[in-house]
Order: C-alpha cells, then structure tokens, then sequence
C-alpha cells in the first residue's frame, strides 16, 4: 500500500491531470434569477462534489458556492468532504472504497440540521464527483436530489487511468503497475479511479470485479429496483461534456456513451437505455435528461456558464424548467 501510494502520488502530481476547479469569477452580466415574483421562497440547498486531486477547502470551490449565492440568492450551500483536513479530503479522492465514502456521505448528509429536512436539494458534480453523486442518489438520496448536474463526470467509466508525457518515467512505471493490478480486491478496495476503470474489450473482469461502477450502472444480471426507482426521481439529469477534454477518456463517458475502439456508441443505442436498467430513458421521456457540451479542456469552467446552469437548473422548490409545466411538480412541503 505505502509503495502504491507513493506511485500514485507522484503519478497524479506529474501529469497534469487534475479534476481541480480554478477560482471563478463572477460575471458582469446581470444573471436574473427566476423567482423574482415571491421574494419568501428560498431557494433549495446545493450540494457540490469535487473532483480527483481537489479538496473541499479549494478557493475554486469557495469561488462556486459564492456564484450560486449570487444567482440564486439565499443558496445554501454544502461541500461534500471525506475528511475534515483538506490533504485528506484530497487523499481520499485517490484512495478508498467507494463504497464506504458514500456510506459516509450518505450519513453525514441525512444527520445534517438543515439539509435533512430540506424537501430536496440539488447537486453539482465535478468530474468523478459526478459519478459519486449518482452512486449517492441511487443508495441513499436522503435527502433527495431534484437537479443533477455534472461536468466531464465519467458515468460509463475511464479506459485510461492517466495520460503521461512522453519523457515522464515515474507516470509511465506507475500505470503500468495499476493497469496490470486493476482488477485485484487490493486495487479495486483502495484506488478510487480504479473503481471505475471500464474498458469494453474487458467485460467479462470488469463485471465481475468492478466495485462501483459496473454495480451503480446496474450492469449486472440483478438489476437492483432501488436504483432505477431513486434516479428516476430526478426532475433534471444535466450532463456536460468538454469538446477538447484530453485528460479524460473517452470524453464521450460524461454522456454515457461507450466507446469501442472509435466506435461510438450513444446512450440511446445501448441497453443500459433501451433495457432501462438505470431510468435514463424515463427521464429522457419526460424531458428531463440533457446532453450538453461546452468547449475547452477537462474542467475549463467559467462564471457565465455556471451562472447559466444555475439559473435554468437550480433555485426554489416547485419551479418549472424548460418544456415543463409547474403542474407536474406539486410542492410536499414548504422549505
Ligand atoms: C439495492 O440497493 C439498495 C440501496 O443501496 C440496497 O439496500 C439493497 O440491498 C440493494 N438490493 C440488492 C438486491 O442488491
Ligand atoms: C468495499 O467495502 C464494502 C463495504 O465494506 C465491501 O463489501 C467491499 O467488499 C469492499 N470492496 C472491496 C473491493 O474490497
Ligand atoms: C469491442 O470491440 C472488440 C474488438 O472488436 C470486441 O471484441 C468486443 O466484443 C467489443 N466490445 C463491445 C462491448 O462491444
């Protein structure tokens, strides 16, 4: 374990490869917010899960809560974190059982004053923190998840753990032993990319060893109910993909396509959709399911599309969205 984690560090920190969110800032352009007709209504609460290599503490973070207040005015919002340090918050984006993260997350948000008895919250994930959301909302989804929104998240899994520069060694010599020991109980209980490592001309080990992925994307022959039923709740299942994102492969993951060699295999087209093993396609039915794409690298994120997304995804309780009537979606509970 200490040799692999050193390896893995020195892997993660060479490459440039981090999930990391640069600080945010906000946008000149006034960004209405959709409510203004009842000043009462707070809007709901935000969870946000970052991504590989960041920590809850970042001010790229901070820089993201603060924009959502300002869009939403009254936002309460709530960054997940694994441990109350933010080297540890960080080392646990590399290392742990995913399984046991969102067994902690899972109380640590259903004990929480204020968002347990919100009547929902919503939820943005970053990169793998997209993933872990969804693992969190098909397991737990106490308190519930009206929007999700994710960015370069990798719902259909990575088939490369990292890419490393030509002349970097230590990169190189680290991969190779994580690729030739993916499928091990050790690697797949420890190393958190690992958990969702997918590669197509590997099914058959993937299916069986696969700790998270294989499990939440009901891959298996048991598809479990719960999960279909709870992402099925969703109102809004937003994903966004980065057009040139090269730290991330395939890219096309974020839209749950599967890519095979170069060929390309959109959601609708797989059974995972047309056998609803998930509730993608219920969600698609009723409009709720989004496929967008925005330019640049993995996590190049700026204050107008955020200001953007949290407008048309997030705020009060019993909003319309797009294509939506208010009607659909009668209040249980005021805030
Ligand atoms: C399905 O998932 C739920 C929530 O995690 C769990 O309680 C239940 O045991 C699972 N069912 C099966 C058949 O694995
Ligand atoms: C991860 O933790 C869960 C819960 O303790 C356990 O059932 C599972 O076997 C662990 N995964 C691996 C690969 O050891
Ligand atoms: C991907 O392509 C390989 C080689 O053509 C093939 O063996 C494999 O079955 C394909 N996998 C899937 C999931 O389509």
């Amino acid at each position: 374990m200490a040799r692999l984690r050193t390896l893995f560090t020195a892997l993660t920190l060479s490459s440039l490869t981090h999930a990391y969110i640069a600080p945010i800032s906000t946008p000149s352009t006034h960004i209405a917010n959709n409510d203004d007709d009842d000043n009462s209504d707070t809007p709901l609460p935000l969870i946000i899960w970052h991504g590989l290599g960041d920590n809850y503490a970042a001010d790229g973070l901070a820089s993201v809560a603060s924009l959502a207040e300002t869009v939403n005015p009254g936002t309460l919002t709530y960054i997940i974190r694994l441990d109350d340090t933010a080297s540890g918050d960080r080392s646990a984006t590399f290392f742990g059982n995913i399984t046991l993260q969102i067994e902690q997350v899972c109380e640590e948000l259903a004990a929480h004053p204020i968002l347990s008895t919100a009547p929902a919250v919503d939820a943005l994930g970053f990169s793998q923190g997209g993933q872990l959301l969804r693992g969190y909302i098909e397991r737990c989804n106490f308190p519930p998840v009206r929007s999700l929104v994710t960015f370069g998240s990798q719902h259909n899994g990575i088939s490369e753990f990292q890419s490393c520069s030509a002349t970097d060694w230590l990169c190189k010599g680290a991969q190779g032993i994580l690729r030739s020991n993916t499928w091990s109980s050790f690697v797949q209980s420890r190393l958190v990319p690992a958990q969702y490592f997918r590669d197509p001309t590997q099914m058959e080990a993937y299916l069986e060893h696969s700790n998270f992925l294989a499990d939440i994307n009901n891959e298996r022959v048991l598809k479990n109910q719960t999960y279909k039923k709870n992402l099925e709740k969703l109102e809004r299942f937003v994903m966004y993909t980065f057009e040139d994102d090269t730290t991330v492969i395939p890219k096309e993951t974020g839209w749950f396509s599967e890519v095979n060699g170069t060929e390309v295999t959109l959601l609708r087209d797989r059974a995972i959709y047309k056998e609803d093993w998930l509730g993608l396609r219920t969600l698609d039915e009723k409009g709720a399911l989004k496929f967008e794409v925005t330019g640049g690298g993995h996590m190049t994120l700026d204050g107008e599309l955020l200001a953007k997304v949290f407008s048309e995804n997030y705020g009060v309780y019993g909003r319309p969205f797009d294509g939506q009537k208010e009607t659909d979606y009668p209040r249980e509970k005021e805030l």
